[in-house]
C-alpha cells in the first residue's frame, strides 16, 4: 500500500499534469510562433511548480525544497526534501511533441525514499517507494532481461546548449552504435529512465543533467531491479550530474563503455 507521502506526490503530479495537458493543447496551436509559445510554456511550467509547490508544502511544511523553477529552499527538518521538475522534457512540450513528464522525488538523508514520474499526455503514472519495487498505474514493472548488447536499446540525452558534453557523448555514441540495436534521445530524462524501469530501455545515460531529472527515475530504475550509478562510480549519481543505468545484466558492459574515457 502507498504511503501517505507517496499519495500525496500522487496527487500533486496529477494536479500539475492536469493544468499541463491544458496549456499542451494550447502550445500545439502556438506552435507557429516559438518565441510565443515559448513565454507560453515557461508560464505553464511555473503554474505547474506553483501546483506541486502548494500541495507539497502545505501537507510537509517542515520539509526542504529543490525545484527546477524556484530553486532551494532548507526546510525545518534537514533530513528530508522534495525534488521537484514540474516539466521535465521542455523542449518536446514547447514543440507539442507528446514526451514529456512531472517529476517528483522525496529525499531522505540523502536518499531518494519515494518516485513519481508522470506521463500526463499518455496517463502513465511510474511510481516508487524504497522497499515496495515500482509500477506504472498500479501494474508492478521490471527492467528488461535481455542479456546481448546487440538486440538492445540504450537511451541518451544531451543538455540543453550541449553544456560542454558533447564530445564526450558522440564519442559514447560512436561506441554503442555498431555494438546494440540503437540509441534513443527522447528528450526527456526522467521518462528514460521510467523507460529503462519498465524493460522499454535496456540502459540510459547522460552528462550534465540536473538533481530534479533523475532524482524520482533513479529510485524507478532500482526498485524495478536494475542499476544506478554516477559515470564517476565513487560520486552521487543525483548530485554529481552524469548517469549511467541498465538492467542488471548489460549494466557492465554498458557502463564499461561509457566509462571507457572518463
Ligand atoms: C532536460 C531533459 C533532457 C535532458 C536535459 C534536461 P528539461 O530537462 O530531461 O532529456 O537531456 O539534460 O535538462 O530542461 O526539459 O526539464
Amino acid at each position: 500500500m502507498a504511503s501517505a507521502n507517496l499519495n500525496i506526490m500522487i496527487k500533486a503530479a496529477r494536479k500539475a499534469g492536469r493544468s499541463l495537458v491544458k496549456d499542451f493543447r494550447e502550445v500545439e496551436n502556438l506552435q507557429v510562433s516559438v518565441k510565443g509559445a515559448g513565454d507560453f510554456v515557461t508560464r505553464a511550467d511555473r503554474e505547474a511548480e506553483r501546483i506541486i509547490k502548494e500541495d507539497l508544502r502545505g501537507a510537509r511544511p517542515n520539509y526542504g525544497w529543490i525545484g527546477e523553477e524556484t530553486g532551494e529552499e532548507a526546510g525545518e527538518d534537514p533530513t528530508r526534501r522534495w525534488i521537484v521538475d514540474p516539466l521535465d522534457g521542455t523542449t518536446n512540450f514547447l514543440h507539442g511533441l507528446p514526451h514529456w513528464a512531472v517529476s517528483i522525488a522525496l529525499e531522505y538523508k540523502g536518499e531518494i525514499v519515494a518516485a513519481v514520474v508522470y506521463d500526463a499526455a499518455k496517463d502513465e503514472m511510474f511510481t516508487a517507494e524504497k522497499g515496495d519495487g515500482a509500477f506504472v498505474n498500479d501494474r508492478r514493472i521490471r527492467v528488461s532481461g535481455r542479456r546481448q548488447m546487440i538486440e538492445s536499446i540504450f537511451a541518451t540525452g544531451v543538455p540543453f546548449g550541449g553544456r560542454g558534453t558533447l564530445p564526450a557523448t558522440i564519442r559514447d555514441l560512436s561506441r554503442l552504435m555498431p555494438v546494440t540495436a540503437g540509441v534513443r534521445r527522447w528528450g526527456a530524462a526522467s521518462l528514460d529512465l521510467a523507460y529503462v524501469a519498465s524493460g522499454r530501455f535496456d540502459g540510459y545515460w547522460e552528462r550534465g543533467i540536473k538533481s530534479w531529472d533523475v532524482a524520482a527515475g533513479i529510485l524507478l530504475v532500482k526498485e524495478a531491479g536494475g542499476f544506478v550509478e554516477s559515470i564517476r562510480s565513487e560520486e552521487n549519481p543525483i548530485e554529481s550530474g552524469s548517469i549511467v543505468a541498465g538492467n542488471a545484466q548489460l549494466f557492465e558492459p554498458f557502463a564499461e563503455i561509457i566509462r571507457s574515457r572518463d
